[in-house]
């Protein structure tokens, strides 16, 4: 009969026996995905001071985790952002965006008319029932934009990079300069271009948010967000919601992060003169050219739009 080879108590030995393991010897190639909930420590002390933010560490995976940590560096940097926190959706994300923000009671959002149907919901639902009142302008139009941004004074302006679903492409530039010269912030949902095509804050945007559920996976199989600001001051609200509301998958981080997220985008979106290129980033994309290769000029409707049928189905259009 076999010794046994310590004298633990079978269950003891069953807590300490896998352990959460040793980081391996060699660097894995893909991003690993950690499952871990908690971290441990060698001391409370080191532990306390981790959870107050004293030394750097991960206590708890709802305030941030390994896997996601890794996509939202990679997302901050494509952007030219300052700081970036990913989330459990885009809804998520965008929710983070305009909290950031600081909406309060009577605060006023100018939104496109465009926006992907459930951020309405949000803006009218959600925020309106704390008494933030929305409006909506058609902001291909920028006179108008100009217009209500004079008359109503709004905190922020809203607008989709490629607008879902009818493809209208926004001149992020424009809408900057209007929205700074009142003294609002421009969020813009980058989901349709993708940084790929677009880098909204290189073009004076504030915040940029993503439904990485799209084109930053690309392989529609992860569902997640992220909210990227161009100012490290937003930390604080961006983790603060994702600490209380929208946590993110680690294991569709694992899955957003096999790859560089460019390369998921660029597998799904390249148009078609960056395809035949076998895969080579293009050299330096400005939005405006980007999209106006991809979708007409901005500000105007897509030239895709007229061969999509139908909401949806038809996106994104066929190789
Ligand atoms: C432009 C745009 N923004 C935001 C969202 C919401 O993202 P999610 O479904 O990941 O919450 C979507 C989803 O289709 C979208 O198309």
């Amino acid at each position: 009969m076999a010794e046994r080879k310590n004298n633990l108590h079978l269950e003891t030995q069953f807590v300490h026996a896998t352990g959460s393991g040793e980081p391996p010897v060699g660097q894995p190639t893909a991003t690993p995905v950690y499952a871990a909930a908690t971290y441990t420590y060698e001391s409370m002390d080191q532990m306390d001071r981790a959870f107050a933010g004293e030394i750097e560490g991960y206590v708890y995976t709802r305030h941030g985790n390994p896997t996601v940590n890794i996509f939202e560096k990679a997302i901050c940097a494509v952007e030219s952002g300052a700081t970036a926190r990913a989330y459990g959706s885009g809804m998520a994300a965008i929710h983070a965006a305009l909290f950031a923000c600081e909406l309060s009671p009577g605060s006023v959002v100018l939104a496109s008319q465009d926006l992907y149907g459930a951020t309405t919901n949000l803006l009218l639902n959600i925020f309106g029932s704390f008494g933030i009142k929305t409006l909506f302008a058609d902001f291909s139009n920028l006179e108008e934009v100009r217009g209500k941004t004079l008359e109503s004074k709004p905190r922020v302006l809203i607008a989709e990079t490629i607008s879902n679903p009818l493809l209208k492409v926004c001149d992020v530039d424009a809408c900057a300069e209007i929205a700074h010269s009142s003294g609002a912030r421009l969020i813009i949902d980058n989901t349709f271009a993708s940084p790929y095509l677009c880098q909204p804050l290189t073009h004076g945007a504030d915040l940029v948010v993503h439904s990485a559920t799209k084109f930053l996976s690309g392989h529609a199989d992860a569902m997640g967000g992220i909210a990227v600001s161009r100012d490290e001051l937003d930390r604080v609200a961006l983790t603060g919601v994702m600490k209380l509301a929208g946590e993110a998958s680690r294991y569709s981080f694992g899955i957003l992060s096999r790859v560089p997220p460019s390369q998921n985008a660029t597998r799904s979106l390249s148009p078609g003169s960056t395809r035949k290129s076998h895969g080579a980033p293009p050299a330096t994309t400005t939005c405006n050219r980007a999209l106006g290769a991809f979708a007409g000029k901005p500000g105007s409707r897509s030239s895709l739009s007229s061969s999509v049928p139908s909401r949806a189905t038809r996106w994104p259009p066929a190789e």
